[in-house]
């Protein structure tokens, strides 16, 4: 869609705008746009069945569909979201207005991610969930997968449960009584007429921020608490989810959102839950290497040794740049990092596993996996060992920054009519010689893409301090280190950090759905209120 026609659009009427709705409007955005006022009648009312732990649940709710969220749009497609708000669950009247909000992406590979089509929540009644990476845009022709593997890019609907049965986080919450935002945004892909790219970094975060901004905007007309915004993502929409957690109120964005007319409101949320997030890009090649590089690949055969070798050895002194230390282990660096995340997270992940399973089903588990000692109750295993549990490592190398620019991220990185483009000086170097230097302008856009820079760099003061974060430990689509900082990196700062690894799961694991929806509740203080009959049901 071109840029001319979708602000004309937004012109001639969206779906948020309503006469009478701005009337009930407190201050009005800069930018003097009237349609970013909710319109609290603007909705449907839909009754759904949704499975939880607790068993089925009938919930009625109010949808609001495809409300577009910026007073100057690129393209609405992208740029609106769909609000869910409970009212009966099981026959009982729900009261959302003080719930916390769970604003849930669907971002999957940096594609465009677009609710517009949804018709109800979690993308609902759309034959399991819309498709990966929200449904929305396909690529343009020839634009590169994400990962450079031709994979399908996961996003948000594209969670699964240890049974391998998709997992919607919005579906639960709704479930739990909450406020569901689900934001579309745009992605790495989108051109216009002209063939310039209008979906690459930092789109997807200015979009999503500008979501957040929205919801806080219109405080009391869309019921629940802005005060409690719950943001979640996986994979890309992990690292974007990642990304509002640590980036809140950044004046970095401040342009960005300016330009597409954001509400003038806080973008921080409450709280961050991240699933496989592949953030940290432009580390991300050394990093896997440092994990994965002595892994084969799925066909067979070890990745280039002297690139593999390079990254791995660069990984070091980024991972001492850090400055990250934990108890028991003093500085974490790329020496002790692989100690740090056997004791820290990949026995006790075994351990818990195996503690689970029927004494006959551990039995023969540990004896088709004779790298485990299991021992007084626990799990202990090498990192060699585990290494080659894990087996073929999904991506090539360098995985990311790829020597041909067909990887997802260099799309992302894409700029004006430049589909694709380096993002590390090692990739550019090793193609264009030794002295190249990358465009002026990625270093500022690394920045924005990144949150390691808002938490290391920035200690950003408006970041979220309670984090949920979770990766399978079978996932190699980018390092387990990722995580694992991330999660260090906030312990630092004194955040509430709740890092997991799913044992023995892959990219888009989701296996303690429910866990997450409890986590919310207690973190955002909606179980109490709930006890002393509050707001809840
Ligand atoms: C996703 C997966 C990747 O391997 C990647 O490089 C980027 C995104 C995804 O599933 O969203």
């Amino acid at each position: 869609m071109g840029v001319g026609a979708a602000a004309g659009a937004v012109a001639g009427g969206g779906f948020a705008l309503s006469a009478h709705a701005s009337g009930s409007a407190g201050s009005k955005p800069s930018g003097g746009a009237g349609s970013l006022v909710f319109d609290k009648d603007g909705f449907t009312e839909l009754t759904t069945t949704i499975t939880t732990d607790d068993g089925d649940k009938e919930v009625t709710y109010h949808f609001y569909k495809a409300v577009t969220y910026v007073a100057r749009p690129v393209d609405e497609k992208y740029q609106s979201l769909n609000v869910s708000v409970p009212v009966e669950i099981d026959g009982q009247p729900v009261n959302a207005s003080g719930a916390p909000i769970l604003l849930a992406n669907s971002v999957g590979g940096y594609m465009p991610s677009s609710v517009a089509d949804a018709t109800g929540v979690g993308g609902g009644g759309m034959g399991g969930g819309m498709p990966p990476g929200g449904g929305g845009a396909s690529p343009s022709p020839g634009a590169p997968a994400a990962g450079g593997t031709g994979e399908v890019p996961s996003g948000g609907n594209g969670q699964l449960d240890d049974a391998g049965k998709r997992v919607s986080n919005a579906e639960l919450a709704l479930a739990a009584g909450f406020v569901v935002v689900e934001p579309g945004a745009r992605g790495r892909t989108l051109t216009d007429a002209e063939g310039t790219y209008y979906g690459t970094a930092p789109a997807a975060i200015v979009d999503l921020k500008a979501a957040v901004r929205y919801v806080r905007f219109n405080k009391s007309r869309i019921p629940g608490d802005t005060d409690r915004i719950v943001t979640s993502g996986t994979s890309a929409g992990g690292a974007l989810s990642a990304l509002l957690g640590a980036s809140g109120d950044s004046p970095l964005y401040a342009e960005y959102l300016e330009e597409i007319g954001a509400a003038d409101a806080s973008d921080a949320v409450f709280a961050s839950g991240d699933w496989c997030p592949i953030a940290d890009l432009e580390h991300a090649d050394m990093a896997y290497e440092w994990n994965w590089g002595a892994n084969e690949l799925s066909g067979g055969g070890l990745v280039d040794r002297t690139v593999s070798k390079e990254l791995a050895t660069a990984f070091a002194d980024y991972q001492a740049s850090l400055k990250l230390r934990a108890k028991g282990f003093g500085s974490l660096t790329a020496r002790n990092l692989d100690d740090y995340l056997l004791e820290t997270y990949l026995r006790p992940s075994a351990t818990a596993y195996l503690k689970g399973l029927p004494e006959s089903d551990r039995s023969a588990y540990l004896a088709a996996n004779p790298f485990i000692t299991w021992s007084g109750g626990r799990a202990t295993f090498t990192w060699d060992g585990f290494l080659q549990h894990v087996g073929a490592r999904k991506k090539n190398t360098p995985a990311f920054d790829a020597f041909d620019l067909s990887s997802g991220e260099n799309n992302l990185f894409g700029t004006g009519t430049t589909q694709a483009r380096h993002f590390t000086l090692y990739s550019l170097r090793h193609e264009k010689g030794g002295s190249a230097r990358l465009d002026p302008d990625l270093g500022e856009k690394l920045k924005l893409m990144n949150p390691m820079h808002h938490i290391v760099k920035e200690r950003n003061p408006g970041r979220s301090r309670h984090w949920w974060i979770r990766v399978g430990t079978k996932d190699s689509d980018t390092s387990l280190t990722v995580v694992a900082n991330l999660a260090a990196s906030l312990e630092q700062l004194g955040d509430d950090v709740d890092a997991y690894y799913y044992w023995d799961q892959g990219h888009g694991a989701n296996t303690d759905a429910a866990g997450f929806i409890a986590w919310i509740a207690e973190v955002t203080g909606h179980d109490r209120k709930k006890e002393n009959g509050g707001s809840g049901r």
